[in-house]
């Protein structure tokens, strides 16, 4: 009983639910590994294309296992012209992460392996959906600012045919080297939100775009990836340095959420926005708007002191943190911030979700079936009494 009662109201926190052998998060130590390498080293050494691979076939590959997965994931780079037509159907409003998730679900109908339960059906499966989501994203920005959509480049990475395909230029060599790390560095993140989301759902064994699609939609939230958006909302709102400090005191007088800070596992700074917050500072440098990186070191320093005092607790950046203002001064619009995150989170999502498929019953029972705790109402010591509609 007394076990029962630490679990409830936790949302899962400290709660072990699988094994798992894509990644760790160390929330004490700040330590990040993917499928046993830090992802500092990932960042510093490795291509996206690398760290799909590593996610998805659990070991780095060879030079030439890698010259065939680059080709791989650059002839899928292509969505059914349906979908492109559909596109144009909705509205130019429409959110981001709302079109993504409806396009994963028209991407199924298109998938020859959809009713396919094999592992290597499930490996084309990751493949294709990591090599369209950027093809996706970057055709609905086209569409909705009545632009052509731009045909993909297979002679361009993962990161620069993205950028290419978004704004119809190819970019330099360092914006698409920052895109890449930025790719490198979200792809991957053990049990949160949208990974449990995707977990859940395959673990009905439902396929591979259903749970993908799942992933999405929990990943669209403010308190997860949808902090990024509102990051970068309270940096323009905030204006300038000179206003940090009241605004922090502001928010918190009302109760409200300071964005980009605090994480559900690390007590300690996030690995992650130390590599972004540099790669940050140089892009708003180069676009000649240092202001949204100053604002952001200076809202980190002044949110973890005024955190500190009020509540008594230590409080750090997140990975959403920095990568507002980076991706703001690479030219991403505030609102595809969120999708962008999605581009690199679906390689980890994905292994996770073949990983639930085939893993075996040694590291969970078949099915997620967690408990809750009923606080409803009984009419009595039995259960209520139904009284005809007209009666009540
Ligand atoms: C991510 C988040 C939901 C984790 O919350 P959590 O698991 O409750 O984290 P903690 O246990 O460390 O929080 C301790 C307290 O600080 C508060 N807190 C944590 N981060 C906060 C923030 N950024 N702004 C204001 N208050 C915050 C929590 O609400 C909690 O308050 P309570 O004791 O009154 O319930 C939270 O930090 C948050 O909302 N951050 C902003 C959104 C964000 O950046 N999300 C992206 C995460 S990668």
């Amino acid at each position: 009983m007394e076990e029962q009662q630490k679990i409830l109201n936790t949302g899962l926190r400290g709660v072990t639910i699988a094994s798992t052998r894509i990644s760790d998060v160390d929330g004490n130590a700040g330590r990040l590994i993917y499928r046993g390498y830090l992802v500092q080293d990932l960042a510093d050494r490795a291509s996206f294309e690398e760290v799909a691979h590593l996610l998805i076939y659990e070991r780095l590959p060879g030079e030439k296992e890698l010259e065939q997965f680059r080709s791989r994931l650059a002839a899928e780079r292509h969505i059914p012209d349906e979908m492109v037509a559909a596109l144009k159907t909705r509205p130019s409003g429409a959110l981001p992460m709302d079109i993504l998730q409806a396009g994963v679900c028209m991407l199924a109908d298109h998938d020859p392996d959809i009713r396919e339960q094999s592992r290597e059906a499930s490996d084309r499966m990751a493949v294709r959906l990591i090599a369209k989501f950027p093809v996706l994203l970057a055709a609905w920005e086209r569409v909705r600012t009545g632009k052509p959509v731009v045909s993909p480049r297979t002679d361009l990475g993962h990161a620069a045919n993205f950028l290419y395909m978004m704004g119809g230029e190819e970019p330099d060599d360092e914006i698409a080297h920052f895109m890449d790390v930025a790719l490198i560095l979200h792809a991957e993140h053990s049990f949160n939100a949208s990974t449990f989301s995707a977990r859940g759902v395959a673990s009905t064994r439902a396929h591979m775009y259903a749970s993908v699609s799942a992933a999405v939609g929990s990943l669209s939230g403010d308190l997860h990836g949808g902090a990024n958006v509102r990051v970068m909302q309270m940096l323009e709102r905030i204006g300038s340095v000179d206003a940090v400090e009241q605004y922090v005191n502001d928010e918190l007088d009302a109760g409200r959420v300071l964005f980009g800070l605090g994480h559900a596992v690390y007590k300690t700074d996030d690995p992650r926005a130390h590599i972004l917050a540099p790669m940050s500072e140089k892009m708003c440098t180069r676009i000649g708007e240092p202001q949204w990186h100053a604002i952001s070191k200076k809202l980190e320093h002044k949110g973890k002191e005024i955190f500190k005092q009020r509540k008594g607790i230590d409080i750090y950046t997140n990975v959403d943190f920095y990568s507002a203002s980076l991706y703001y001064a690479m030219g991403i619009p505030i609102d595809f911030f969120t999708p962008v995150f999605a581009v690199s989170r679906v390689a980890g999502w994905t292994a996770h979700v073949i990983e639930e498929q085939f893993a075996g019953a040694a590291q969970k029972p078949a099915l997620y079936r967690p408990e809750s705790d009923y606080i409803g109402d009984y009419c009595g010591p039995e259960e209520c009494t139904f009284v005809p509609l007209k009666e009540r």
